[in-house]
């Protein structure tokens, strides 16, 4: 398995199929894109689909989640996930997408054994949308949401991203939106990933108002008196339920402890956490003519490194290199 120091056992595989994105959202990129990975750089379908399969026979991992840049621009993701559907055991498999595209991908990704999606979404509104995010998609996503769940790739989860001076008074119209439509809503304070490093800690909206706000409207209680496990969103059960919404305060209220990822980028490197300064080449080894047991001990050693916590709140924090977009939600 994936064991680290401090007894952490990574189960949950967070995959990045490209680092691609066909939105620019202001926390994620400049307005004029990136250096995009070159092809010969991006790991093949067959070496995804080999890393997948050593994660599940070999280290443990039971949930897969594939994830971008914008992973519905990978042009081979339906035969990844229905190749990674024939591994025993089959993980549970997700996909994290800004909805462009799943209009017309959903169904054939149910069929290929999707399981579940979660899209961002961070306003109702076409005009901030296309303010946030520095294009004219908005319709596309919804759309995309309804064909994922008419698809029965459900719980569809929403992610949203409040920032100041866009979408920060949104929450609760977010929450009455999600709940008539049967979305699961989730909500995530913004992090300091972004490719440009304007994230600042003053201007942030914390957890603490985003609850504020939806409590303006929602009488909100706490899901369940249990620990929060591995989970990252803290849900709060709304108006009495069964609905809830989920609030994942990656920065006030991290939940590192309880951490049970691993993360490979599109080119083929591990990474033990969002903030990880260091990466081990998966990707070289694979090209090198490497045997399933050297890459799986590969991929344990660089899990064994992996550090007690992001500290995002600490003023010794550092920014990683790499920016959200060519790590992976
Ligand atoms: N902080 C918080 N969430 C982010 N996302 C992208 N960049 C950031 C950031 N800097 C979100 C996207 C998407 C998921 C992959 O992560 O909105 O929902
Ligand atoms: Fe694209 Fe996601 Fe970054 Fe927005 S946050 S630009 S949808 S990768």
């Amino acid at each position: 398995m994936l064991l680290d120091t401090y007894g952490r056992v990574a189960t949950d595989l967070r995959v990045s199929l490209t680092d691609r994105c066909n939105l620019r959202c202001t926390y994620c990129m400049p307005e004029e894109g990136l250096q995009w990975l070159t092809k010969p750089e991006l790991l093949t379908d067959d070496e995804i689909v080999r890393l997948v399969r050593i994660a599940v026979t070999e280290l443990g991992v039971t949930e897969v989640r594939f994830t971008g840049g914008e992973p519905l621009l990978r042009p081979g993701l339906t035969g990844i996930v229905a190749r990674c559907a024939e591994l025993a055991p089959r993980p549970r498999m997700s996909l994290t997408t800004n909805g462009i595209g799943l209009e017309r991908t959903a169904s054939a990704l149910r069929d290929a054994g999707l399981d579940r999606v979660n899209v961002s979404l961070d306003t109702l509104d076409p005009e901030v949308f296309q303010r946030l995010t520095r294009r004219k998609r908005h319709a596309d996503v919804l759309r995309g949401l309804a064909a994922a769940r008419a698809a029965g790739l459900e719980p569809v989860k929403v992610n949203a991203v409040l920032m100041p001076g866009f979408n920060e008074q949104e929450a609760p119209d977010l929450l009455s939106w999600a709940l008539e439509e049967g979305y699961e809503l989730r909500f995530i304070e913004q992090m300091p990933l972004d490719a440009q490093h304007g994230w600042r800690r003053e201007g942030m909206i914390t957890a603490g108002d985003i609850l504020e706000s939806l409590r303006t409207r929602f009488e909100l209680a706490p899901e369940e008196e249990r620990e929060r496990g591995s989970a990252p969103a803290e849900r709060w059960l709304v108006d009495g339920g069964p609905q809830r919404v989920g609030v994942i305060a990656s920065v006030t209220r991290p939940f590192c402890r309880a951490c049970d990822r691993t993360r490979l980028t599109a080119d083929g490197q591990v990474r033990t956490c969002l903030f990880a300064t260091e990466e081990s080449d998966l990707r070289g080894a694979l090209r090198s003519g490497a045997s399933d047991a050297e890459v799986a001990e590969l991929w344990r050693k660089a899990m064994w490194g992996k550090k007690a916590g992001a500290g995002i709140d600490d003023p010794s924090f550092v920014q990683p290199r790499r920016p959200m977009s060519s790590i992976g939600g």
